[in-house]
């Protein structure tokens, strides 16, 4: 099986064993405590789950540092995106060195993860400008990425965690919410070999399942991994719950059985576009995908990515030798009518663009929120009427 990213074994920084996991939180409760940002938050459950494997915890600001400028820590670590946890107040710690982290996403803000603080730094407003434009490729406050990052604070904790639950991930979503230990656990029982991964934020549309189809067929893979995120999105963005709905429905009724595995991470969307896709890349090796999918303005938000740059970053800032995962490069996709078909664009060089079904995703909401089915091509009837009911009671 694919090894994971920069180690032979994953790492999860869960605490498995029964007995040591109820001494750290009864510690946990006597220990200082700090309510951290939702996203510093989800670093602790993608670390806590696998995901994040090989590393152990926080990064300092000189790691921070490097990794935003180039992918890589000061040992030489590969790694696509700082993983930090930025404060603007830690008064509530004092000067201990080992705290409890307080989740803000829960009722009751309870422990998440203990931390061994290595260091405290303080980091200076051009060093969170030079992070955020280097991740983001903006300092643009409207974009919803920059404005989360830039408004966490300036106080870095760095050091070591050890996980205690998987947030509010586990609970609301059971059936879905999967650490990369158990990913890679149920394609080693499936027998799969060869795997590729389907990141989404999205319920997933015709584009969406063809691309499935098609990076199955084009590669000869044993099976597909939908793998959904499950944190928070930008308003406006459609609930996991209702994304889920639409992704079981299309997979239960278009795809042949164990074909399919539906799953989820617990991870906040950056909108990092081209640097998301290198981490998306390299939490989908660690579930012991062998490729993954990349096609046209991945983990983009507006204007703020060409239509191609999360696939370009791959030539230009990974070297070869550093992810094992094999990236399958999607074009533009959508439903030809000439052909009757969902292809991509690069496949049909004699059309023109009216030759193609093609809906932006604001109009694709406003028939939706009027009750209005998008025609078959774009979306499955039965994730529409999903889509439908969940628009119209949003309005209510
Ligand atoms: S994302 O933010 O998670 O990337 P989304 O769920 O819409 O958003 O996309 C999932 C994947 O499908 C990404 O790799 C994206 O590039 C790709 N994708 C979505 N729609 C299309 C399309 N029409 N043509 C090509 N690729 C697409």
């Amino acid at each position: 099986m694919i090894k994971p990213h920069g180690a032979d074994e994953l790492k999860p920084l869960f605490v498995y064993d029964t007995e040591k996991h109820h001494a750290l939180n009864k510690e946990a409760e006597e220990l200082p405590s700090l309510l951290v940002t939702s996203a510093t938050a989800a670093n602790a459950v993608m670390l806590g789950a696998g995901y994040f494997t090989p590393l152990t915890g926080y990064m300092n600001l000189a790691d921070a540092l490097a990794v935003a400028e180039s992918l890589h820590t000061a040992d030489g670590l590969f790694w696509p995106v700082p993983i930090v946890n930025l404060n603007k107040d830690i008064s509530s710690i004092g000067d201990a060195k080992r705290i409890a982290l307080r989740d803000p996403n829960v009722e009751g803000n309870p422990v998440l993860a203990i931390m061994d603080i290595d260091a405290i730094e303080q980091v200076s407003d051009e060093q969170i400008d030079f992070m955020a434009e280097n991740i983001f490729g903006t300092l643009d406050g409207d974009h919803p990425g920059v404005a989360t990052f830039k408004a966490q604070g300036n106080i870095l904790l760095s050091g070591s965690i050890q996980v205690l639950n998987f947030s509010y991930f586990q609970t609301d979503f059971p059936d879905t919410f999967r650490t990369a230990v158990e990913i890679r656990n149920e394609i080693a029982e499936r027998g799969w070999e060869k795997v590729v991964a389907f990141q989404t934020r999205n319920p997933m549309h015709r584009a969406h399942e063809e691309l499935c189809r098609m990076a199955m067929e084009d590669l000869g893979t044993d099976g597909v991994l939908i793998h959904m995120l499950l944190g928070k999105l930008k308003p406006g963005d459609i609930p996991a719950q209702v994304r889920d709905d639409c992704i079981r429905k299309m997979v239960e009724l278009y795809f042949p059985p164990n074909t399919v595995m539906i799953t989820g991470y617990g991870f906040d969307m950056l909108y990092a576009g081209p640097r998301e896709a290198v981490l998306h890349a390299v939490f989908r090796q660690n579930c012991g995908c062998t490729h993954f999918i990349v096609g046209r303005d991945h983990a983009g938000v507006g204007d703020y990515y060409g239509g191609f740059d999360a696939q370009t970053i791959f030539d230009e800032k990974v070297p070869d030798d550093e992810l094992l995962i094999e990236i399958y490069r999607a074009d533009h996709t959508a439903y030809s009518k000439k052909l009757n078909k969902v292809v991509m664009m690069k496949d049909a060089p004699d059309h023109d663009k009216e030759d193609f079904i093609l809906l932006s995703g604001t109009k694709v909401r406003e028939m939706l929120g009027n009750g209005i089915k998008p025609p078959p091509e774009f979306s499955r009837p039965e994730c529409a009427e999903i889509l439908i009911n969940y628009y119209q009671n949003l309005d209510s």
